[in-house]
C-alpha cells in the first residue's frame, strides 16, 4: 500500500499508470474504515488495475460542527486494514488545504433531490459532498468511482453532478453491508455505546418487517408504522421516514407511482444519527 498525501504526487503516481493503459477505481471515504469500506475497496480492485481509496473528513458537508469534531478518526487502524484487504492499494489522505487551496464557493443546483430527507435535514450537506467528490474526482480522474448504497440520496446526487459536469467517470453502486444483526455498517456505530449498538438493531428489522407487510399496506400507512414501532423503542427517535420513487427521491402515496419504491430512514440513537434503506422490490 502506498500512502500519498499531496494531489500533485498522486497525479504524478496516476499519470505513469495511465500511460500503461491501466484503469484508476476510486474508493472515497472519510475513514474509520468498517467492513462496508473494504466492500467497496475490494469490488474496485477486482474491477480495475489500479485503486485509489481517499481519506479525508470534509468539513464542508458537516452543517453540525459538533458532528465534525466528533467525527472518528482511526488513520492507523484505517491503512492497516487497506493494507491487509488490498495491498497494492494507493491511500490518498491530503490535508484540507490540499482539497481546498482556496476555500470553494461554488454552489450546486440539484433541485428536488436535495430538498427532501437528508437534504432538508442537513441543509447545505449535498453542497458540500458535491464540492469534495468533484474536486477528488478532478484530482483522481478515475475511470470508475464506488459508493455504498446506504447513502441512496447521496448516490443520485453524485450521478446528477457527474451528469451536470459531463464527467467521464462510472458510478458504480455497492450493496449495503450489515452488522450481523442487521444494522447497515456506518463509521458513525463505533459511537455507539455497545447496548445501544445491539438495541439499534430494531431499524432494519422494522425495514425488513415492513417489506413483508408491503402488500398489506399502502405506503401512508406502512410509514406510520415503521415510524411508530422505532420511536417506541426507548433511546430511539425517528428523524424522517419516506417511502419515495428511488429515481426523483419524491415521497410516493401508491405503490403504482414508482417501479422503484425505497424506504429511507434516519434515526437518532442518542445523540447519534444513523440512517439506512430498504428497496421495496
Ligand atoms: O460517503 C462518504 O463517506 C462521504 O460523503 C464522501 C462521499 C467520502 C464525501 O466526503
Amino acid at each position: 500500500m502506498k500512502k500519498i498525501d499531496t494531489a500533485l504526487d498522486l497525479q504524478k503516481e496516476l499519470a505513469s499508470e495511465r500511460a500503461r493503459k491501466k484503469s484508476v477505481g476510486f474508493v472515497p471515504t472519510m475513514g474509520a474504515l468498517h467492513q462496508g469500506h473494504l466492500e467497496l475497496v475490494k469490488r474496485s480492485a477486482a474491477e480495475n488495475d489500479v485503486s485509489v481509496v481517499s481519506i479525508f473528513v470534509n468539513p464542508t458537508q458537516f452543517n453540525d460542527k459538533n458532528d465534525l469534531l466528533k467525527y472518528p478518526r482511526t488513520p492507523d487502524a484505517d491503512c492497516r486494514l487497506l493494507e491487509e484487504t488490498v495491498a497494492d492499494s494507493i491511500v490518498f489522505v491530503p490535508a484540507v488545504e490540499e482539497i481546498y487551496p482556496q476555500p470553494d464557493t461554488r454552489q450546486f443546483a440539484f433541485g428536488s433531490l436535495v430538498t427532501v430527507m437528508e437534504g432538508k435535514f442537513r441543509p447545505g450537506h449535498f453542497n458540500g459532498v458535491a464540492q469534495v467528490v468533484s474536486r477528488l474526482f478532478e484530482i483522481v480522474a478515475p475511470d470508475k468511482a464506488y459508493f455504498g448504497e446506504k447513502d441512496f440520496q447521496q448516490l443520485a446526487v453524485i450521478r446528477e453532478l457527474v451528469k451536470q459536469l459531463n464527467l467521464p467517470v462510472q458510478i458504480v453502486a455497492c450493496p449495503i453491508v450489515r452488522e450481523k444483526s442487521g444494522l447497515a455498517m456506518s463509521s458513525r456505530n463505533a459511537r455507539l455505546t455497545a447496548v445501544q449498538r445491539e438495541e439499534a438493531a430494531i431499524i432494519s428489522q422494522t425495514l425488513f418487517e415492513s417489506k413483508r407487510r408491503k402488500n398489506n399496506y399502502p405506503p401512508e400507512s406502512l410509514k406510520t408504522w415503521v415510524t411508530d414501532r422505532i420511536n417506541a423503542a426507548p433511546g430511539f427517535r425517528i428523524e424522517y421516514f419516506d417511502i419515495v420513487d428511488g429515481f426523483t427521491l419524491q415521497s410516493i402515496q401508491k405503490w403504482e407511482d414508482t417501479e422503484y419504491p425505497v424506504g429511507c430512514v434516519a434515526v437518532f440513537a442518542g445523540e447519534i444519527r444513523l440512517i439506512d434503506n430498504i428497496v421495496y422490490g
